[in-house]
């Protein structure tokens, strides 16, 4: 039996769960994998952490070329999170040798090149599951499951805490500010949650995932990116009447290689649609491939146990393949030449504007609208207040940057008191 050895690098939420996992899980994997792993090492400051989990002291240890270096450490589990010093850690790792398994979001979809440069140099493994959509197979599923297809599209709720203040502002009517704070006292958001309600994390996943599915580098800065601080229980409750529900969609689309597009933003789905019933933390990814269809895959996407099972089922990968995958594209810092990065993407969209009451107002914005070639679906009026009438409409699909130039000409206009929201319509 192949006996495999473990270093922990940060003994956190996912550390802890990681830990747990390959401790209770041991025999199984024993009989199943015909594999003996073993955790090694643990690199924590706090001591205290690991000794409370069971890891023996002599385990512990603050001093990365320490555990580096331990010969009887075979793969070096990286869960500290943020570029440094894990990226320092992480590069360590790779030139002595060792095959990498990390979480870490941010620093993959920043530094992925050079790590897997670093990884090509010495042969070593550089495994990422846990990185996007926590427990959910997602990359697995993209490398190993999907390739016989040109995937075109990939749109997930792939952020927990997001999804979670969303639907809590669906189903108590509740804003933003409120669902928040309750989510930080209750552990589901961060106290400092920008990465997740600001979008960025879903967007670091994003340029992951995009990269893989569609085969070319999707750097970060292609991402568009808006979160959902802006977003209105107004909306959401004017949205449900529609059929629509609110959710932080990360979208990839895939015109033959050629031309991508990836945005993270907050958009109505129908209520009809698979994406729609995903609720509460639960994250999903629905996927079309040209030979496959459509495909979603759904689960935790945070946790220490389901962010664990996915860093687990890397190092069970990596301990019982001795081939070393890398990515099926030219991975450098940019993108590769010739990929066009569309910006003025299509979709329908739903606005609203507060209006005066007063004989033509519909009638001007009607024609701005017709100006720019959008073409109206539906038009709500709301309300009996003759000074401050709010207005939604839907238009048919269309362009971003001619309802970004319209909304700006309705803002302007004499009786139209203010343009309060505009949100894709997506699905
Ligand atoms: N904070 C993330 C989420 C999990 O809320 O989904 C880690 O990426």
């Amino acid at each position: 039996m192949k006996s495999v050895g473990v270093a922990i690098l940060g003994f956190g939420v996912v550390g802890s769960g990681t830990y747990k996992i390959l401790r209770d899980h041991r025999e199984f994997y024993r009989r199943t994998q015909n594999i003996d792993v073993t955790v090694e090492s643990v690199l924590e400051i706090n001591r205290q952490k690991a000794l409370d989990l069971g890891v023996e002291e002599s385990r512990i240890s603050d001093n990365i070329a320490e555990v580096i270096s331990n010969p009887n450490v075979d793969i070096v589990v990286e869960v500290i999170g943020g570029v440094e010093p894990a990226r320092s850690f992480v590069l360590a790792a790779l030139h002595s040798g060792k095959t990498v398994v990390t979480s870490n979001k941010e620093l993959f979809c920043k530094h992925w090149h050079e790590l897997e440069a670093a990884a090509r140099r010495t042969n070593a493994g550089l495994y990422f599951e846990a990185s996007c959509v926590g427990g959910v197979p997602i990359i697995r599923t993209l490398i190993d499951g999907l390739q016989a297809n040109v995937v075109t599209s990939l749109t997930g709720i792939i952020n927990g805490t997001t999804n979670y203040i969303l639907t809590r502002m669906t189903r108590e009517g509740s804003d933003y500010r409120s669902v928040l704070k309750d989510a930080q006292a209750l552990g589901y958001a961060e106290a400092n949650p920008a990465a997740d309600v600001e979008g960025y994390d879903a967007a670091y996943k994003l340029s992951i995932l995009a990269s893989l599915a569609f085969h070319t580098k999707v750097p970060l800065e292609t991402v568009y990116r808006e979160g959902i601080t802006e977003v209105s229980g107004q909306d959401i409750a004017y949205g449900d009447e529609l059929g629509y529900v609110m959710k932080l969609l990360a979208i990839g689309k895939n015109d033959g290689g050629k031309s991508i597009e990836v945005r993270v933003h907050p958009a109505f789905v129908r209520k009809d649609h698979p994406l729609a019933a995903v609720s509460d933390s639960f994250n999903a990814v629905y996927l079309q491939g040209d030979s496959v269809g459509d495909v979603m895959l759904y689960g935790r996407g945070a946790g220490a146990l389901p962010t664990g099972s996915a860093i687990v089922s890397d190092v069970i990968y990596a301990a019982t393949h001795s081939d070393v995958k890398y990515a099926t594209f030219k991975n450098e810092e940019k993108a590769e030449s010739g990929v066009k990065f569309v910006t003025n993407f299509r979709s329908r969209y739903y606005i609203r504007f507060t209006a005066k009451d007063r004989a033509g107002v519909l009638a001007k914005v009607a024609g701005i609208f017709a100006k720019y070639n959008i073409s109206i679906a539906e038009l709500i009026q709301k309300g009996e207040d003759a000074e401050n009438l709010p207005i939604i409409l839907i238009t048919h699909e269309t362009n971003e940057f001619s309802v970004r130039s319209a909304v700006e000409k309705i803002g302007a206009l004499e009786n139209v008191v203010s343009v309060d929201s505009v949100i894709r319509v997506e699905g």
